[in-house]
């Protein structure tokens, strides 16, 4: 079989084989890209003269299957503006948003998050939740590994201590205190397969309910629900969560707010200091109260100092959670918690009776790989790289076609590797945009489908809210970049 790549927007994969013949291989290569989503519903394909150059193929053999699969439904051929993917055969990212739901797999999978659970794929892809994958630094870590499993004692390879092995808690206490001002007591961090499953261990030991930044990641809200715990909705602003709701009835059960101060998920606001204030008067107001603090990107500050952890001003009363998810990658699957005295044998027990304790072979790496310093020339590379792509995207976004933009607003991007495309009322929708960046095939995720509370329309989408994109410029190669930010201001270009 022969394997050819077009150059299309659209990666096709075709691959001719010799029995079945040309046609067969490129009917099959569209069947996969558009059930994959690589060619999303509504997507126009390229002219039958443009692809048959491209892939080195007739004309009449591209036009023969373009015709089988319109007779298939799976493609719609209109007269004047060409051939396109039939609206309910490709996967737009709304469709995703509803399957995932009703699968319980949560929303959270469109946000990124949890992209494994979401096979929809983009030629350009700008939704959150992931660094650059490609950019893994698998030889330091290759070395960190060979030296951690070679020098580890034996009892690496057995039951352990549930909080995780000590070599990682060490290495971590002197990171955080070092690089974001967290008091960490080796013997006070519990490490854990994400922050999603820290959020569900106190859910799982909290006896009161919770209160959870809206918007935020809708997989966390449901990851504490399915606990028993209650989870209020916390509005937020562009200063970031309005804690003086905490005040307000809905609220009187709380026990744990859980916040996201440096880098709000997805407005991108930093918790305002006078607001940091009243949430610790309001931690330490009554007895057993707790801050959570989200410190999912907090090693990705551009613009000022980086804003410390909120847990130095109250390590008594707050669990710190960080994760290796965006300076390493989601696949690493590890995370860590900072607890307070009364919360560490009740979270120690609950991950106990979970999972015995995280695996050891990565917690062993990771140790390494922070104490020899690879992990902080990593992120100090990656910082850079990611300062560059937010730049060229808030240029990008500054003017459009020569004439500045109109219709949105560019925000949250003082850190971090989202930021937020505000979009004005007298502009395009959310789902106008999601759609139309389809077309483009791009992938982007609309702040409608995060929001807890509020009416949602069909597709997730939630008018009375402020409208919004969140844009991911993490993901991408920093090859992929510019074009799917030319992709994007495509999108944008309205008028
Ligand atoms: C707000 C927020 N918190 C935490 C995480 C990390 O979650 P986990 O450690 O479970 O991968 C993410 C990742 O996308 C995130 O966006």
């Amino acid at each position: 079989m022969a394997e050819y790549w077009s150059t299309l927007d659209v990666d096709l994969h075709l691959a001719v084989d010799p029995d079945s013949g040309r046609r067969v291989g490129l009917e099959h290569a569209l069947r996969e890209a558009i059930r994959d989503g690589r060619l999303a519903a509504g997507a126009r394909l390229p002219s039958t003269r443009t692809l048959a150059v491209e892939l080195g193929l007739a004309r009449g053999t591209v036009s023969a299957a373009y015709d089988q699969l319109v007779a298939e439904g799976h493609l719609v051929a209109v007269r004047g503006s060409g051939t396109r993917v039939a609206a309910q055969s490709g996967r737009a990212p709304s469709d995703a948003r509803t399957t995932d739901a009703a699968s319980g797999a949560g929303t959270a999978a469109k946000s990124g998050t949890q992209r494994a659970a979401d096979p929809v794929r983009f030629p350009h892809d700008l939704r959150p939740g992931t660094p650059d994958l490609s950019r893994f630094p698998r030889e330091a870590w290759l070395r960190a590994a060979r030296r951690a499993v070679n020098e580890a004692p034996s009892d690496v390879f057995g039951y352990g201590d549930p909080r995780g092995r000590l070599e990682l808690r060490r290495a971590l206490a002197e990171y955080l205190g070092r690089t974001r001002g967290v008091l960490a007591d080796p013997e006070h961090i519990v490490i854990v397969s994400g922050a999603l499953q820290g959020l569900a261990l106190l859910g799982r030991v909290l006896g009161g309910g919770m209160a959870m930044e809206d918007p935020y990641i809708p997989l966390f809200h449901k990851a504490v629900r399915t606990t028993g715990t209650e989870v209020v909705p916390l509005l937020v602003d562009d200063d970031g969560a309005r804690v003086e709701q905490l005040r307000g009835r809905a609220f009187r059960d709380v026990e744990a707010v859980v916040v996201t101060p440096s880098h709000q998920y997805p407005i991108g606001s930093t918790l305002h200091p006078a607001r940091r204030q009243t949430l610790v008067e309001w931690a330490r107001e009554g007895a057993g109260r707790y801050v959570v603090e989200d410190d999912y990107d907090g090693e990705f500050r551009y613009d000022r100092q980086p804003v410390g952890a909120l847990q130095g001003m109250l390590p008594d009363r707050t669990v710190y959670l960080g994760t290796a998810s965006k300076t390493l990658g989601p696949g690493v699957r590890l995370a860590w918690m900072v607890l307070p005295e009364a919360l560490l044998d009740p979270v120690t027990e609950a991950k106990r009776h979970l999972d015995h304790q995280s695996e050891t072979l990565g917690q062993v790496t990771l140790a390494e790989f922070i104490t020899s310093h690879d992990y902080d020339r990593h992120i100090r590379a990656s910082r850079l790289r990611y300062r560059r792509r937010r730049d060229l995207l808030a240029e990008r976004l500054r003017t459009k076609a020569g004439r500045p933009a109109a219709g949105f607003a560019l925000g949250g991007i003082a850190a971090g590797l989202h930021a937020l495309v505000r979009l004005e009322p007298a502009g395009m929708s959310e789902a106008e945009v999601l759609a139309r960046a389809a077309e483009f095939g791009l992938g982007l995720e609309g702040l409608g489908g995060l929001w807890d509370t509020g009416p949602k329309g069909r597709s997730g989408q939630n008018r009375a809210r402020p409208q919004g994109i969140v844009v991911g410029f993490g993901s991408p190669t920093e090859a992929a970049y510019p074009r799917a930010l030319d992709a994007l201001v495509r999108t944008l270009s309205w008028r």
